[in-house]
């Protein structure tokens, strides 16, 4: 019995065992399995930590990429050029053409008389600007459009959103030029201009500036009888010598540039860059290219003639003493015409970009041929100012202020002032002078700034009655002129 009990016993003692050790080795196995998908589960973390490691460091150099990227791209925008860099210097390279503009500044420089005067409070400032900022100027696209932008060379606009404003100007020119349409509609901006500034219009590319200079060119070919050789004082960055260059009906065969060798360097680039080799630079002797930029230090030498010397937007910003030493230049130099068109008859108050007292004021050696107060064209790009077209020819004058057409009853207007100021300077003696000063005096509504540069000149010639009106007349005088003007040269 007891025999029977404790087998019974021991076998549900070996049965529970059994199950308890079962049900151990399930939780075991539970367990392992449990560590098992854990250790999956990190090893497919892990491998996640891995990519996205990796994903950071391949964003992190497209973020690099697209920072190069955008810089470059900035540079270019501001018209700065991208260029490969040196290995010597690890400065950018600059553009082989830039450089021999460059060398050519340095050389007119150096030939720059101690005595040449300041170029005055208008291009002066401008002048230092640019030395400044050629250094810089590594190409040659950024030299062209830092002179659209930066320098007041044509005051470039960016291209009207409104089409009718490019309509107007094209009317404008082709109603004074009609027999010109053709040739109007076959010239073109330089493409290389800064894109903002160009727009599309009649088939060919063009800027609203664009107008200002190809009536220029219309003009002289007009009222010039198609000059061949044409020299151009004050040439900005060579545009209207461009368009000069390529028009179909009168292209020009030689012709030069002279002006200040810092915004010589503009033109010299900008030219080159279409005409190359055609392009020459005065350094002493004429190389007898097409084109040839002539620094004013070495105008002196210069011997090349011309047909026609033109001068636009340019003497009306220059000093009296610069207007006197153009006005010397021209009686010596060979040419038959010269082309003015500047400002006239600006109120002695409102004197705005104008740096002397009178522009066109050449001798009793030049007979005009032609004079028109005022270009619709003109009035379009900003109605405050009045321009002065004019041509003159190298042969003495014969019309004097008895001609004058308030003689015959006409009023004494803007028009008929400068009727008057034009046949004083072909007789300009003290009795002519005293005789237009009373008259202006007396039936102008204003003092317009020659009144005074006349007053001046006849108190210096003793003319002492006039010093209390020339006083008068100075303290209304824009502040900008410090000097007193020089006297007339005649002829
Ligand atoms: C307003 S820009 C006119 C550019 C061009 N003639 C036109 O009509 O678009 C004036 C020009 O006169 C030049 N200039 C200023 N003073 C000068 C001087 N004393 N002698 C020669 N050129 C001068 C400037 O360098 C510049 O090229």
């Amino acid at each position: 019995m007891w025999a029977n009990r404790l087998k019974t016993w021991a076998v549900r003692l070996k049965l529970r065992r059994d199950e308890q050790i079962r049900a151990l080795t399930a939780a075991v196995t539970a367990t392992a399995q449990t560590v098992n998908d854990r250790d999956a589960h990190i090893r497919a973390l892990t491998a996640k930590l891995q990519e996205r490691d990796a994903e950071i460091v391949s964003i992190s150099k497209w973020a690099a990429e697209l920072a190069k990227q955008n810089s470059l791209l900035t540079a270019a925008i501001a018209g700065q050029s991208v260029q490969e860099t040196s290995s010597t210097t690890q400065e950018p390279a600059v553009d082989p053409l830039v450089a021999e503009a460059r060398r050519h500044l340095e050389k007119a420089l150096s030939h720059i008389s101690p005595s040449q005067p300041s170029y005055g409070s208008r291009w002066q400032p401008q002048i230092d600007a640019i030395r400044r900022d050629i250094p810089a100027l590594r190409d040659s696209m950024s030299c062209l459009h830092y002179a659209q932008k930066e320098i007041t060379f044509d005051g470039r606009p960016p291209f009207p959103s409104d089409i009718m404003q490019i309509q107007f100007r094209e009317w404008a020119v082709e109603n004074e030029f009609p027999n010109l349409i053709s040739t109007l509609r076959q010239m073109y901006d330089n493409p290389l201009s800064y894109s903002e500034s160009l727009g599309e219009f009649n088939g060919r590319t063009i800027s609203r500036i664009f107008y200002c200079h190809a009536r220029i060119v219309l003009a002289g070919i007009t009222y010039a009888n198609k000059p061949k050789r044409i020299l151009e004082i004050g040439g900005g960055y060579g545009e209207i010598a461009r368009l000069w260059l390529t028009n179909t009906i009168a292209p020009a065969e030689s012709y030069v540039i002279v002006d200040i060798p810092e915004s010589l360097f503009f033109a010299e680039i900008a030219l080159r860059c279409e005409f190359r080799d055609q392009v020459g630079y005065f350094e002493g002797h004429d190389p007898g290219t097409r084109i040839l930029l002539v620094p004013i230090p070495y105008l002196g030498d210069l011997t090349r003639p011309a047909d026609l010397v033109i001068n636009t937007g340019s003497m009306q910003e220059m000093t009296d003493e610069w207007i006197d030493f153009y006005i010397d230049w021209l009686n010596r130099y060979p040419t038959r015409y010269f082309y003015s068109l500047n400002y006239i008859a600006q109120p002695i108050g409102v004197m705005g970009e104008s740096r002397n007292l009178w522009s066109q004021r050449l001798g009793a050696n030049w007979s005009t041929r032609h004079l028109r107060l005022n270009i619709p064209l003109l009035d379009l790009e900003g109605p405050t100012r009045d321009f002065l077209e004019a041509l003159y020819e190298k042969t003495p004058a014969t019309r004097s202020l008895k001609e004058w057409s308030i003689d015959r009853g006409h009023m004494l207007s803007k028009p008929t002032y400068v009727e008057g100021l034009d046949l004083l300077r072909q007789d300009f003696t003290i009795e002519n002078a005293k005789t237009f000063v009373e008259i202006v005096m007396e039936r102008m509504p204003y003092h317009p700034k020659e009144l005074l540069y006349i007053v001046e000149w006849l108190v210096r010639q003793g003319q002492s009655q006039f010093e209390p009106l020339r006083s008068k007349l100075r303290e209304e005088l824009g502040g900008f002129l410090s000097h007193a003007p020089a006297a007339p040269k005649q002829g």
